[in-house]
């Protein structure tokens, strides 16, 4: 059977491709599920994709995740730097956590420098666009 790997986005993502393309680039929330989906297949692992702009219902589904995923990938957006609930959350989880930022976080404003999640996760991929999502894959398939 396949491993299943939890990818989840916080909030503002379900607007990629339309928001701050300079920053975020042209690409939808859609084509990142997409381009994830064929590189599971081709890894053989199996993707679960989630967005919410909603700190408590990231919460529900990494509760979810315990019972049903060998991995999450998370990109927490702005609730990277601002939530201990989701750092509690993923606390919980058991397997790997790879936290993934579109932007390179370290080149930006201060208060992003600083991310919650990033003492949990055992890798931060920051700043290589949506290829992020597709490189914690491979991670997850070795
Ligand atoms: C982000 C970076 C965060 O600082 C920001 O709040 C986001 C997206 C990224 O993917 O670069 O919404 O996580």
């Amino acid at each position: 059977m396949s491993k299943l790997i939890y990818v989840l986005n916080g909030p503002n993502l379900n607007l990629l491709g339309k928001r701050q393309p300079e920053i975020y680039g042209h690409e939808t929330l859609a084509d990142v599920q997409k381009r994830m989906e064929e590189k599971g297949d081709a890894l053989g692992l199996e993707i679960a994709f989630f967005q919410s702009n909603h700190e408590g219902e990231l919460v529900d589904i990494i509760h979810q995740a315990r019972e049903q995923a060998a991995g999450i990938v998370i990109n927490p957006a702005a609730y990277s730097h601002t939530s201990v609930a989701i750092l509690d959350a993923l606390n919980t989880f058991e397997g790997p956590v790879v936290e993934v930022h579109i932007s390179n976080i370290h080149k930006r404003e201060a208060f992003r420098h600083h991310s919650y999640v990033s003492s949990r996760a055992e890798g931060v991929i920051a700043g290589l666009g949506t290829l992020g999502y597709v490189l914690a894959l491979d991670y997850f398939a070795q």
